[in-house]
């Protein structure tokens, strides 16, 4: 039994594991995809922000909102100059209530019901009287029209709600605002998560040219020297998690056959917090079939869709005891099983790492793909802002990343900085309006 096991996790391994060469192999193909992108073919969208550097010299009081899961933020926002700023209030709510009493996110809502609700929060945070201009982060794939204008093109991580798709979003936030009498709160800028954490980043720091989301979701955008239609420097939102020209596993085969939208977003499917939990669950359900794990008594959460949660795997990595007991804690806690061997639960902790270890390899290799295409020799420095779950919370993951760079570049590796960059979807949408709003 030992042997079959180490068998199927040797497979496992060869199935996962991003060799140097696969990841330059993955890296170069990422860069073409770019290029085809900025002539409009191939996966990547390529699109445009009308956003530029920050001067660093915006200032002012804005209203943010980021929308971009399930839970929604709002803040206040003051900024300061130079990369200096405070967040004088905040407010989150959920658009899917915990026990199911409404859902925002789901086919039987209506944009008009969602805007509705979200305009009743902001009513909350404005004062009477006082005029806010508005910077929104969208996180979900837009063609930009203006700095103030998207028309989401599709929806992404599972939403399903009705009348969105093809619509104008700050015209439809602009509706739901007037019909409360909140007309005082401008919406100045409308931007994508990834525009967000590069403009924060880029607010304090002239190097910062990348901008990425390793959370729920997985984007990245970057400043692109000369953007086709413009001929001037533009930062483009490249919804990268549609990037498709990588090895896909049958477990990934499975998991996009059963997805909202089968064929799209394969990369964001294989590398972030919405789906890499259920990457795991798949492995661990095809090993309980093959009568590899749980033998004397499967439970029940293998056979559930989604029941393994990328914080669930965080946990598991995260256990670093001998005898892995934390782990047989979490299985006692959560899943009722209460005997696992030895060779069961590191088999667990492998699956746990291969899965988070190929989504920052694949992250990585998507990173050297934009420095290639923007600086081929790596003769200057770059900051690549990141924010998100996975990245500040899975264990090793940031280190992961950094390791790539490393085997990649060698010893010009440090010209390459990543940096965590938080609040990039508040204090970037406030940048934003701010430029929009003509206060530099
Ligand atoms: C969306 C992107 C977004 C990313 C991170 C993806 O599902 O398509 O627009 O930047 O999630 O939130």
């Amino acid at each position: 039994m030992a042997g079959v096991l180490t068998e199927k996790i040797k497979d496992l391994k060869q199935q996962f594991r991003l060799s140097a060469s696969q990841i330059i192999d993955i890296a170069t193909k990422f860069e073409s995809e770019m290029v085809a992108g900025l002539a409009s073919h191939g996966s990547l969208k390529m699109l445009r922000t009308f956003m530029q550097k920050p001067g660093g010299k915006e200032t002012g009081t804005f209203i943010t909102i980021d929308f971009g899961g399930t839970n929604i933020r709002l803040q206040l926002v003051n900024l300061l100059g130079k990369g200096r700023y405070e967040i004088i209030r905040q407010q989150s709510f959920l658009l899917k209530h915990p026990y199911g009493a409404y859902d925002y996110t789901s086919q039987e809502a209506a944009a008009e019901d969602l805007f509705d609700f979200i305009a009743v929060q902001i009513g909350e945070l404005a004062e009477q009287g006082q005029t806010y201009p508005l910077g929104l982060t969208f996180s979900f794939p837009c063609r930009q029209l203006e700095a103030n204008r998207a028309v989401l093109i599709s929806w992404t991580k599972e939403f399903k709600t009705s009348g969105v798709e093809g619509q104008e979003i700050t015209g439809l936030l602009e509706k739901a605002l007037a019909k409360r009498g909140l007309s005082q709160v401008i919406p100045a800028a409308i931007i994508n998560d990834t525009t967000g954490t590069l403009l924060a980043a880029s607010y304090g720091n002239p190097h910062a040219d990348i901008g990425s989301i390793c959370g729920t979701g997985h984007n990245t955008c970057y400043l692109e020297p000369m953007e086709p239609a413009t001929r001037v420097p533009m930062m483009i939102n490249m919804e990268s998690g549609n990037f498709n020209k990588f090895p896909l596993t049958t477990y990934d085969q499975a998991l996009d056959r059963a997805s909202e939208k089968p064929g799209e977003q394969l990369l964001e499917k294989a590398v972030s917090g919405r789906y890499i939990g259920e990457v795991a669950r798949l492995i661990l359900q095809d090993m309980t079939q093959a009568r590899l794990l749980f033998q004397a008594n499967p439970p029940g959460f293998v056979a559930n869709i989604n029941s393994i949660t990328a914080g669930d795997l965080a946990q598991i990595l995260a256990d670093d005891t001998q005898d892995l007991t934390r782990i047989s804690h979490l299985l006692k806690t959560n899943g009722n099983i209460l005997i696992l061997t030895t060779e069961e639960l590191k088999a667990l902790k492998t699956i746990a790492s291969l899965v988070a270890t190929r989504s920052a390899r694949l992250v990585a290799a998507t990173y050297i793909g934009i420095l290639r295409h923007i600086d081929p020799g790596l003769t200057q420095q770059h900051v690549i802002g990141v924010d998100g779950s996975l990245f500040e919370k899975m264990p090793g993951y940031r280190t992961m990343v950094q390791e790539v760079l490393q085997e990649i570049y060698q010893d010009k590796a440090d010209r390459i900085s990543l940096v965590l960059t938080k609040d990039g979807s508040g204090v970037g949408a406030a940048i934003a309006a701010a430029t929009c709003a003509g206060r530099r």
